[in-house]
């Protein structure tokens, strides 16, 4: 386990053996690709949902930060991240409590066309990021695995420049409203949407995982399989009524 600065939910590491084995699976690759067709972004080597129109949109909403430095929070192995900065010419700053996925987002940024880049082990809550450092924060696919919310969300108004952009895709159920949280930590709302086609692409990602568990847990190793296999059973019935969104905030003043 990673224990990181600041503290952070045991849980929140649980994909840790999935980061460090995922594209062992030439079996999870293809699942993917069949239930992405031509919006699948292997370039950006992903461990979540997103699509090029996610990364597209998030690039848009981002704001006019050229030469600024974007910070990723939830990074993962890096990519999704290192492709929105390119698109953007901003500098990065990558976290994520996952020891292993930040050390392979190193490796992957040295191969990358962006300028400077920065992955560290950390956590929403305790980023280590300097205060007013960035002038946007995005995150793709993290928030929903982050306990503390509203110490999250103030942990990203503190690293925000003034007027700074986040934009963020998660999956939102009834009792959540990250409208007000965010309103409570000093942001101004400016885009909150549904992403594209998310349901019908998410759960064919999982009939494709309970599919193939044994070829699976044949390439990744039985606890990365395993943790799949259970997202994939125990997430579906919930799916229908927690929609993964989008969103965009400016930080006031
Ligand atoms: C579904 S993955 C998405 C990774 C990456 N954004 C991507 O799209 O490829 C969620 C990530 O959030 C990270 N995570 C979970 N809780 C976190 C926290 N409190 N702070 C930072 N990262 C966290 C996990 O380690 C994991 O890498």
């Amino acid at each position: 386990m990673t224990w990181a600065i600041g503290e952070f939910s045991q849980e929140e590491d649980r994909y840790a053996e999935v980061l460090r084995r995922q594209w062992g699976s030439d079996t999870l690759r293809q699942i993917y690709r069949d239930a992405y067709g031509t919006d699948y972004p292997e370039e950006a080597d992903p461990f979540g949902f997103v699509t090029r129109t996610d990364l597209a949109r998030i690039a848009e909403l981002a704001g006019p930060v050229r030469g600024r430095r974007l910070a990723d929070l939830g990074c993962g192995r890096g990519g999704p991240g290192l492709e929105v900065a390119r698109a953007l010419g901003t500098s990065l700053a990558g976290v994520d409590v996952v020891e292993a996925a930040v050390t392979e987002a190193r490796t992957r940024a040295a191969a990358a066309d962006v300028a400077d880049t920065r992955f560290t082990v950390g956590s929403f809550e305790a980023t280590g990021l300097e205060t007013r450092s960035c002038a946007a924060v995005m995150s793709v696919d993290a928030l929903w695995m982050v306990w503390d919310k509203p110490a999250a969300f103030a942990e990203v108004t503190r690293i925000l420049e003034p007027g700074g952009r986040f934009v963020f895709t998660t999956w939102e159920p009834a009792y959540l409203d990250h409208r007000s949280l965010l309103s409570d930590a000093g942001f101004e709302v400016l885009v909150h949407e549904e992403t594209p086609a998310w349901l019908r692409r998410q759960l064919a990602v999982y009939r494709g995982i309970l599919g193939h568990r044994r070829e699976l847990a044949d390439e990744m190793g039985q606890t990365a399989a395993a943790t799949l296999i259970a997202e994939a059973r125990e997430t579906r019935s919930v799916l229908a009524t927690t929609p993964r969104v989008l969103v965009a905030a400016r930080k006031s003043g």
